[in-house]
C-alpha cells in the first residue's frame, strides 16, 4: 500500500495467525482441483472497518498500513472466513425423537413419512406454535449454529404447507435475521410435502402454491396481497408492510422432487413459476429415489441443486459442467443411518462447484454444527480437508447468492471471520464432536470470544 494509507484506523485488526485461510480470489465458486486451495497466508493478519473487511496481508503488511483499539492476536491459532450453511430448516416446532426410535428399531424415513409422521408431523406442530415460539425455539438452535462457527445460513419454510403459517414461518426467519448475529437468506418451501388435507390432490395442492401461496410471500407482492387478497380471516397473519427478501438478500424458492413428495411435472410448475416472479432457485434432488431433477435444476438454472446421494452419473457430469452450485449434505445419510453419500470425488472431478451445508431440520438432521458436517465429508464423501473448508465457505456463500458478500477473507466482504484454537486447518475435519472454533466476527463485531464452549 502506498504512503497516503499509513496509519489508517481500523476497527479491529486481527493479527499473527498461523495460517489465515482467505479462500480468497472473487465472488464465483472456486470448481474442480481449485477447491483445494485455500490461499493460505502464513502470519496473516486482517484489518476491518465498518464491518467490512479493510485490508488482508501479513501482520507486517496489515500493521505497516493499519492501527486499531482493538487487536486480536490469533498466534497459534487458524483464522477463516465464518461458515456459511446453504441449506437448513431451522425454524421449526417440537421434535421427533420418537421416530427416530422407531428408525433405529428398523421403519425406514419414507414409510414414517407415508404413515402421516415425517414432515406432516413437524407441520402439525409449526401451525400450533405461536411466533414467539417458533422464533424462541430457533434462536437456541441459531446460537448453536453460531457457536460452531456459523455466520450466515440459509433458512426454509415449508413446515407451513398452508399460506398462514407459511408467512409465520417467514416471519419468524425476518425476526430472527433482524435480532441475531447471523444473517440468514430466506426460502420458500411451500412444496415441501403434500398436507394431510391434499393427500391424493398433489396438483391441487400444486396449484395452491403456484395461484396463491408463491404469489403472496414473493417479495414485494406480499403486503398488498395480505391486506386485499380474499383470505378468511383466520389464515390472516399480520406482517404490516413488510417485505420478505430483506435488504438486498435473495430470496429463493425450493422444491422437494422426490417420490412422495413432487414429482418431476409438478416441481417444474412450481419453480417455473417462482422464476417468473423473480425468485432464485433451489432443489432438493435425488435424496432416495433419482426423478430427473437434477436435470431439471440444471435446465432451469437453479442456483444450486441439494442432497444429491443417488445421482446418474450423467446428471452428475451435466451438473458439474452448469453454473449450479452442488450442495452436500452428508448429515442427512449420517443422519439416517444410511452408507451412500453424495459422490463428490466425481462432481469434483468433473470439475463441478460443490458446497456443504447441514440440513438442520427435526426429522433427518438435527445438527447444528459445519465443522461436524466437514468431518462427515472427508470420511464418507472423501473430500480433503481443504476441498471440506472451501466447499463450506466461499462455495457455500455462491450457493445462497452471497458470494460478493462473505465466504472469503478478501477487503470489501463483510468482516466474518473465525479463529479456532489449533494451528493447522487439518484439525477441521481431523477432529469431531467437540468445538474447535473459539471467537467468532460477525460483520466486524466479536459475537463470540475465547472460549471453546
Ligand atoms: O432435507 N428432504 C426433505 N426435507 C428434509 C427433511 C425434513 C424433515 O424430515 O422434516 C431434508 O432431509
Ligand atoms: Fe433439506
Amino acid at each position: 500500500m502506498d504512503e497516503v494509507n499509513r496509519n489508517m484506523q481500523a476497527d479491529l485488526i486481527v493479527t499473527h495467525a498461523a495460517q489465515l485461510l482467505t479462500v480468497a480470489g472473487g465472488h464465483g465458486p472456486r470448481r474442480g482441483v481449485a477447491m483445494a486451495d485455500l490461499s493460505i497466508i502464513e502470519d496473516g493478519a486482517l484489518a476491518v472497518q465498518g464491518g467490512r473487511i479493510a485490508a488482508v496481508g501479513t501482520t507486517a503488511e496489515v500493521l505497516a498500513d493499519f492501527t486499531a483499539g482493538r487487536v486480536i492476536d490469533a498466534r497459534g491459532q487458524v483464522v477463516l472466513p465464518g461458515f456459511v450453511d446453504a441449506h437448513t430448516h431451522l425454524v421449526w416446532a417440537g421434535d421427533r425423537a420418537g421416530e427416530f426410535e422407531q428408525r433405529v428399531a428398523g421403519a425406514s424415513y419414507m414409510e414414517i413419512m407415508a404413515a402421516g409422521g415425517g414432515i406432516m408431523s413437524t407441520v402439525r406442530a409449526t401451525r400450533a406454535a405461536s411466533l414467539e415460539e417458533l422464533v424462541t425455539q430457533s434462536r437456541a438452535r441459531l446460537d448453536r449454529m453460531l457457536a460452531h462457527g456459523t455466520t450466515t445460513a440459509e433458512v426454509k419454510t415449508g413446515y407451513g404447507l398452508e399460506l398462514a403459517s407459511e408467512l409465520k414461518q417467514l416471519e419468524a426467519i425476518r425476526q430472527l435475521d433482524a435480532t441475531h448475529p447471523v444473517d440468514l437468506v430466506p426460502t420458500f418451501l411451500g412444496a415441501h410435502a403434500v398436507p394431510a388435507e391434499y393427500a391424493g390432490r398433489a396438483d391441487e395442492y400444486v396449484d395452491l402454491v403456484v395461484d396463491m401461496m408463491l404469489p403472496a410471500v414473493s417479495d414485494s407482492l406480499i403486503a398488498d396481497r395480505l391486506s386485499q387478497a380474499a383470505l378468511p380471516d383466520e389464515e390472516r397473519y399480520a406482517i404490516g408492510d413488510r417485505r420478505y427478501a430483506i435488504g438486498d438478500k435473495p430470496f429463493f424458492c425450493d422444491v422437494f422432487c422426490e417420490e412422495g413428495a413432487f414429482d418431476l411435472a409438478q416441481s417444474r410448475r412450481v419453480l417455473e413459476a417462482a422464476q417468473a416472479l423473480g425468485c432464485g432457485l433451489k432443489m432438493h434432488v435425488d435424496e432416495f429415489q433419482p426423478l430427473g431433477g437434477t436435470r431439471l435444476a440444471v435446465e432451469l438454472g437453479a442456483v444450486s441443486a441439494d442432497h444429491l446421494v443417488c445421482t446418474p452419473p450423467q446428471e452428475i457430469e451435466l451438473l458439474a459442467r452448469s453454473d449450479a452450485i452442488a450442495v452436500a449434505l452428508p448429515g442427512t445419510p449420517f443422519g439416517l443411518g444410511q452408507h451412500q453419500y453424495t459422490p463428490a470425488r466425481a462432481i469434483i472431478e468433473a470439475g463441478g462447484a460443490l458446497a456443504l451445508a447441514t440440513d438442520l431440520n427435526p426429522g433427518t438432521c438435527w445438527c447444528e454444527s459445519m465443522p461436524f458436517i466437514i468431518a462427515l465429508a472427508c470420511r464418507y464423501m472423501r473430500m480433503m480437508p481443504a476441498e471440506a473448508i472451501t466447499a463450506a465457505t466461499r462455495n457455500a456463500a455462491c450457493a445462497i447468492g452471497l458470494g460478493k458478500e462473505t465466504g472469503s477473507l478478501e477487503a470489501g466482504k463483510w468482516a466474518d471471520v473465525i479463529i479456532l484454537e489449533v494451528d493447522d486447518y487439518r484439525h477441521l475435519g481431523y477432529r469431531f464432536g467437540g468445538n474447535l472454533v473459539q471467537t467468532v466476527v460477525k460483520r466486524g463485531e466479536i459475537v463470540k470470544e475465547g472460549s471453546t464452549a
